[in-house]
């Protein structure tokens, strides 16, 4: 299992995902506001695993805290929950995890807990979405397996795997599962510009474990498809709302897009707490935009002229019409997603 996130004592460590392939190093952080730098920065990164490492953090941050009585260690609490919250728009498992941390301190509090054993509870909830979320995407693969054919050709976008969640992944675990079961021939990585995620993280992790990977542009997808080189895309998600839009890395709706004109089905994967259900459609999805830099610069070097202006948003929206079926750690939802996301 790669190690994306984990405790040493009160401390978290997480592997450097702006490092990797080149270098595989650890930051270790010991504070809310470090793991708030860490997710903004992108060493750790991926909807579920931003999720994990706000509980974590949010735990991390609390158990250090020097408040002396319970309505201090509320605010305090309040304050680091509003930090880690703060600290990227777009995947909803943040909000979701910040909610259950508060969920969970609130029943603490309603049981006249003190500070230490409310930090302890804290602590117990963020193991708990931990583990929840290796086993959520262990289902997932499980349940996704399913729809990939014998001797399967997959494209893929962005990375989903094992370091985009506490472990596994979504739309990787589902390979994984289909490779486990011998039917995955080969799977295309998307580079994913700019950060290149589907290049560095995803065609590290999946060739570590002996699974053919090809890493193309993005631009040439819609190559590949026309040519019948791909029986099915499988990505993850970083929200979903009720209706079955999927926002996701940006180029994920024009993967989509060119799948759908070829008959290539897409599916979705992703845990239920991507799922917003206060979210009607994609276009109440907050869409965050990054710096220019990660588009004028690579590896350090300006591929940008100086006054060329740069937009980059990071995320995109799939229409539900577009997508053959969501998996979760329930099974495969299909069209009509209104019912079928439902709890
Ligand atoms: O900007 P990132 O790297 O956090 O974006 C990640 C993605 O878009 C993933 O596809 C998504 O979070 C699903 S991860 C299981």
């Amino acid at each position: 299992m790669l190690p994306t996130i984990a405790w040493d004592l009160d401390d978290i460590v997480m592997i450097d995902q702006r490092k990797l392939p080149a270098q595989e190093i650890y930051v270790r952080c010991r504070t809310a506001k470090d793991v708030a730098k860490a997710i903004t920065t992108m060493v750790i990164r991926g909807a579920p695993a931003i999720g994990v490492a706000a509980a974590m953090g949010i735990a991390a941050g609390m158990k250090r805290s020097k408040a002396t009585g319970t309505r201090q260690f509320t605010v305090e609490f309040n304050q680091t929950c509003d930090l880690l919250a703060a600290t990227r728009p777009t995947a909803v498992n943040l909000f979701w995890a910040t909610a259950r941390m508060k969920q969970a301190f609130g029943v603490g509090a309603l049981a006249g807990e003190s500070p230490a054993e409310l930090a302890d509870r804290l602590r117990r909830e963020a193991d708990a979405i931990h583990d929840e979320d290796v086993s959520s995407c262990r289902a997932i693969g499980d349940a996704g397996a399913g729809v990939v054919p014998q001797g399967a050709r997959i494209l893929t976008h962005c990375n989903a795997g094992a370091l985009a969640t506490a472990g596994y992944g979504t739309a990787l675990g589902v390979i994984r599962s289909a490779a486990a079961q011998g039917k995955v021939a080969q799977v295309f990585a998307d580079e994913t510009r700019p950060f290149l995620q589907g290049a560095r993280l995803t065609a590290w992790e999946l060739t570590r474990e002996g699974i053919p990977t090809t890493v193309i542009t993005d631009s040439m997808a819609g190559l590949l498809l026309r040519d019948h080189r791909v029986d099915l895309v499988i990505v993850g998600a970083d929200r979903i709302a009720a209706n079955g839009d999927v926002a996701n890395k940006v180029g994920t709706y024009t993967l989509a897009m060119m799948a759908h004109a070829h008959g290539v089905p897409v599916y979705v994967a992703a845990p239920r707490s991507t799922i917003d259900l206060s979210t009607p459609d994609g276009a109440g999805i907050p869409i965050e935009e990054r710096s220019a830099k990660e588009i004028t610069h690579v590896g350090g070097a300006q591929v940008v002229p100086d006054g060329a202006s740069v937009w980059n948003p990071a995320f995109d929206v799939t229409p539900h019409r577009l997508i053959a079926g969501i998996v979760t750690e329930r099974g495969i939802a299909r069209a009509p997603y209104d019912a079928s996301l439902r709890p």
